[in-house]
């Protein structure tokens, strides 16, 4: 049995010892385990390497993804879906394993859809998949984003400043939430709660007369305030799966508050810092149990399935349902995160 890894989208902490876990598991059951080049674009132009247990030693701990990825849409491409099938056969593959987030996956259900022996597992710093209650990489960057904001009380008191940090996550606030409470932010915006401006203000100068007279506001790249209602863009560009970049909500906010409330006030820009570098421990061990769960879905023949985390046990989802709609926050969570906002 022939079987292809592939990694796409954006990538996370906690990707390589999802591949080592497929191929050591793979290889148990005498797997010919091939890696797929830069995501959908490796299968679109049949780009791969030769994976087997021996060339994994050593990656369980390291960041980024090692076979490389792309936000390379085969939908978008002329004939792509024909060319994937076409080189999946080509290549001698008999399953695929995708390991992404929405797009990636969105791509491996319509793929399924026409026929191929695929699997998915989830990945995804947002946390947004539906589906399962874990994605690659969010923990690490839950931990990143925490450790910064956290970090930002010193200098935001000494100086008596305003400290707006934008977090990643562009239709969900988990990230932002799970940072926000673990950092210790006075005030947690995200994507599903549109802010009102005046109630930001509010908050800070009721902060500022109690005599504590600096916050930290976290802020999720797409939060959005309910008057004008508009994100902010950092590129109207978009990528094959039709996503502006977005960026810059930071500074405005932060303008906004030296204007509205005359505070002064400071952002910051989390960025890539969040992805980069090695994955927490947590990451590595559900990395590792996503993956090997990838393995036994192949070998069981359970195609078109994700492998997912419910309740801390393994199981596994149909894709489609996944990939459907969007995981957005908990708002049981938000509405404990907001009885600390005006502390
Ligand atoms: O992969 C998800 C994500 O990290 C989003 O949170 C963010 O908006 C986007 O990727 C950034 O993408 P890129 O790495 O292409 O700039």
């Amino acid at each position: 049995m022939k079987v292809g890894v592939l990694t796409g989208g954006g990538d996370a902490p906690g990707l390589n010892a999802a591949i080592r876990a497929i191929v050591v598991k793979g290889s148990s059951y005498d797997y010919h385990l091939l890696g797929i080049k830069n995501g959908w674009a490796g299968l679109l132009k049949k780009h791969t390497q030769s994976l087997s247990p021996e060339l994994m030693e050593d990656t369980w701990f390291k960041g980024g993804t090692l076979l490389g990825t792309s936000r390379t849409n085969p939908y978008k491409e002329e004939g792509g879906e024909k060319e994937i099938f076409h080189n999946f056969k080509k290549l001698g593959l008999d399953a695929l394993i995708a390991i992404g987030g929405e797009d990636t996956l969105g791509v491996a259900n319509k793929l399924a859809k026409s026929g191929m022996a695929v699997v998915g597992v989830p990945k995804t710093i947002d946390n947004d998949l539906s589906g399962t209650d874990y994605c690659i990489g969010f923990d690490t960057a839950v931990s990143r984003a925490a450790e910064a904001i956290g970090e930002l009380h010193s200098t935001a008191r000494s100086h008596h400043r305003v400290m707006v940090v934008e977090i990643m996550g562009r239709h969900a606030g988990w990230l932002t939430l799970q940072a926000g409470l673990a950092g210790g932010a006075h005030l947690i915006l995200i994507p599903e709660v549109a802010f009102d401006i005046k109630e930001i203000m509010k908050t800070l100068k009721n902060r500022y007369e109690k005599g504590l007279s600096y916050a930290i506001v976290a802020v999720a790249e797409g939060a959005k305030p309910a008057a004008e209602g508009d994100l902010i863009f950092q590129s109207a560009e978009k990528d094959a799966f039709g996503h502006v970049r977005l960026g810059g909500i930071a500074q405005a906010l932060s303008s906004s508050i030296e204007e509205k409330a005359g505070i002064e006030a400071r952002s910051i820009v989390l960025g890539h810092i969040q992805r980069g570098g090695r994955p927490t421990a947590a990451d590595r061990i559900m990395a590792m149990r996503v993956g090997a769960k990838a393995i036994e879905l192949v070998h069981d023949k359970m195609f078109g399935q994700m492998a997912s985390v419910k309740e801390g046990r393994i199981t596994s989802v149909p894709i489609k349902d996944a990939v459907s709609e969007l995981k957005t926050v908990d708002m049981e969570l938000y509405k404990m995160a907001k009885s600390f906002f005006k502390a």
